[in-house]
């Protein structure tokens, strides 16, 4: 088993303490009823620095999720943002993943969340491409899961809610345990919905197409990004709704997110997914690499340089 390597500090209510000092106990509240919201967020290496990609949409995101939760933040975006830079400048690791977490902590038991306290966390650890290096490179093996996406009348997927991985675990594990990398899910009207901590995206006779935000899905940071992307490349482009065999009768398909960067799906159950190039995929991804490692100005904005030499930049 290949555990994260242990940092020098996490920030926790407000200041950053040692790695193994960041404990909580056994009742605290969200381990019990995953009632939790968190954000995943990367810094990269840039020639100015270490640079967080896309702090102030992850925060934003990360505000919505506890409020679609009824869960009062103690701190608000400002203070988190700070936070996160801190965390960053005190580990020294420039290339990493960030972690903020609200839970509901310990003190109360039973399903009122709003009767416990909520904490705070950022951690960060380095991280590598989560679906591997050899698969943005090669390509992934996916299957569509037997397990459905929860909608929102159940769990609202836009909201980035601890208990939501429940559904992911289930599919991935199947997945896994199948021989394949990572699971497709479907939502409950049989349409293609994302991963189970990524987006999807389908390319057909040049038109780029991903699942809109009323599928049931999170509204991925990432693929907002590639939405940008693929009009900059003067692509076309559409967010609609696919079914299973057009995943299979795609000419690219690939995953979209925070951890697995931009990933191409090689198969899917058995059926190899184009003729094993991915042109379009590459430019996407030539122009996200770019993007995180501050080496195109158009995308500048969206970088927050975490060296305070740089961080004043425009
Ligand atoms: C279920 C799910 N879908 C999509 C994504 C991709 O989102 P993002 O690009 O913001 O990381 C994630 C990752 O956060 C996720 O957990």
């Amino acid at each position: 088993m290949v555990g994260i390597r242990a940092l020098k500090k996490i920030w926790l209510d407000g200041q950053l303490v040692d790695w193994n000092a960041a404990q909580v106990h056994v009742l605290t509240h969200g381990l019990h009823y995953g009632y939790a919201v968190f954000e995943g967020i990367r810094c990269h290496r840039t020639s100015h620095g270490s640079a967080i990609f896309r702090l102030d949409e992850h925060l934003d995101r990360f505000v919505n999720s506890a409020k679609v939760y009824r869960m009062a933040l103690p701190f608000g975006a400002p203070a988190l943002k700070e936070a996160c830079i801190d965390l960053v400048r005190a580990n020294e690791t420039p290339e990493a993943y960030l972690r903020p977490i609200a839970f509901s902590g310990y003190g109360e038991m039973g399903l009122d969340p709003t009767q416990s306290t909520v904490q705070v966390a950022v951690a960060m650890w380095e991280w590598g491409a989560y679906l591997g290096a050899a698969g943005v490179q090669h390509g992934v093996r996916a299957t569509v899961s037997s397990w459905v996406r929860m909608d929102s009348r159940s769990l609202p997927p836009q909201a980035k809610c601890s208990a939501n991985y429940a559904n992911s675990a289930l599919a991935k594990m199947e997945a896994v345990s199948g021989g394949y990398d990572e699971a497709i899910l479907l939502n409950a009207a049989g349409m293609v919905a994302e991963g189970p901590g990524e987006n999807i995206f389908r390319v057909k006779k040049g038109v780029v197409s991903t699942p809109p935000a009323s599928s049931g899905i999170l509204r991925g940071v990432t693929r907002d990004s590639v939405i940008r992307f693929v009009a900059d490349e003067h692509l076309v482009f559409q967010r609609t709704d696919f079914t299973r065999e057009e995943l299979f009768s795609a000419d690219e398909l690939f995953y979209t997110g925070t951890a697995a960067g931009i990933t191409p799906i090689r198969e899917v159950d058995g059926r190899p997914i184009g003729n094993g190039d991915y042109p379009i995929t590459r430019r996407l991804q030539e122009r996200y690499e770019d993007a995180i490692h501050g080496r195109s100005e158009r995308y500048s904005s969206w970088l927050t340089y975490v060296d305070e030499v740089h961080a004043a930049r425009p």
